[in-house]
């Protein structure tokens, strides 16, 4: 059931105080950041993006309700007016912006009533930038111990357990994917999903593991050359790097660029130190 009309109006002001547990979790959970671009999913009144990401870059707000997309412009206004805001009305399952926009996006309250969740994180996968995080709440859920035949009957409301949440969120393409619990007004369990989406270096569905098993190759061979040409190894010898301990594709991809970066700042060190031209 859609907010409409004077009964919509108090019910998003009923919404903003009966959510402020989910506010309070999501908000740590997102560890929003200056530089993100965040976008929430049927974002309501828009009180969210307004009291808990003022100091992030961008925001923006969706919602299948023109009355709430009308309240949540108005609510952000300032930020509307200077551009660093938008509200817009829409589908969860089909947004409206180009691959790869977003640094971060969410969704609270809300995913029980879409019908097509697992198309919906399909979406938020294809308009969040690789290396983005989302993070997902399920407040009422088949594993929160509560009898909700009522509501799954009156409005064909999602029942969602842990599993069903994980493996949609693996098929949409996330990884890293981990669920945590919390409690709230009528909400004795609420299930938090926290997700990634790869970044260029991690592998994914496109990328087969070899591809990985490359790019370690690569880096284990530039320091070789480089130690060589320092003549900080014999030509003919090896070197030993150690091999990151997990396969887990996050942890990975940080590995290569920690490890990467860490070999260009030494490379450059030593040769200003040694007045080297590198290659
Ligand atoms: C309970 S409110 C939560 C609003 C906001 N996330 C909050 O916590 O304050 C649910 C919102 O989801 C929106 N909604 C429901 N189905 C939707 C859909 N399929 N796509 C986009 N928004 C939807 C409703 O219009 C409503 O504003």
């Amino acid at each position: 059931m859609l907010p409409r009309g004077l009964v919509g109006r108090i019910a998003a002001w009923v919404m903003v105080t009966g959510h402020k547990s989910i506010y309070k979790n999501m908000s740590e959970l997102l560890d929003l950041q200056p530089e993100d671009d965040l976008l929430e999913i049927a974002c309501g009144c828009g009180h969210f993006l307004k009291k808990y990401a003022s100091h992030v870059h961008n925001i923006a707000g969706l919602d299948l309700s023109q009355l709430m997309v009308k309240i949540a412009t108005r609510k952000n206004r300032d930020r509307v007016a200077a551009g660093t805001a938008e509200f817009v009305h829409g589908e969860a399952s089909r947004l409206p912006w180009q691959d790869n926009k977003f640094s971060v996006i969410t969704t609270m309250g809300s995913f029980i009533a879409f019908p097509k969740p697992l198309e919906t994180l399909k979406e938020m996968y294809r308009v969040l930038q690789p290396g983005g995080r989302v993070v997902v709440s399920v407040e009422w859920n088949a594993e929160d111990g509560l009898d909700h035949t009522k509501e799954v009957n009156r409005w064909g409301m999602g029942l969602w357990m842990e599993d069903d949440i994980r493996s949609m969120m693996i098929e949409a393409g996330f990884v890293d994917v981990s669920i945590a619990y919390a409690q709230g007004f009528k909400m004795p369990k609420m299930m938090l999903a926290h997700a990634m989406k790869p970044d260029e270096m991690s592998p994914s569905k496109s990328e087969p593991q070899e591809k990985v098993e490359d790019q370690k190759l690569k880096i284990v061979t530039q320091i070789a050359d480089l130690s060589r040409l320092l003549g900080m190894i014999p030509s003919d010898d090896t070197i030993e790097v150690h091999e990151p301990t997990t396969h887990n594709s996050m942890a990975l991809s940080k590995w290569f660029s920690v490890t990467r970066s860490s070999f260009l700042r030494l490379s450059v060190l030593i040769s200003k130190t040694l007045d080297i031209q590198l290659q």
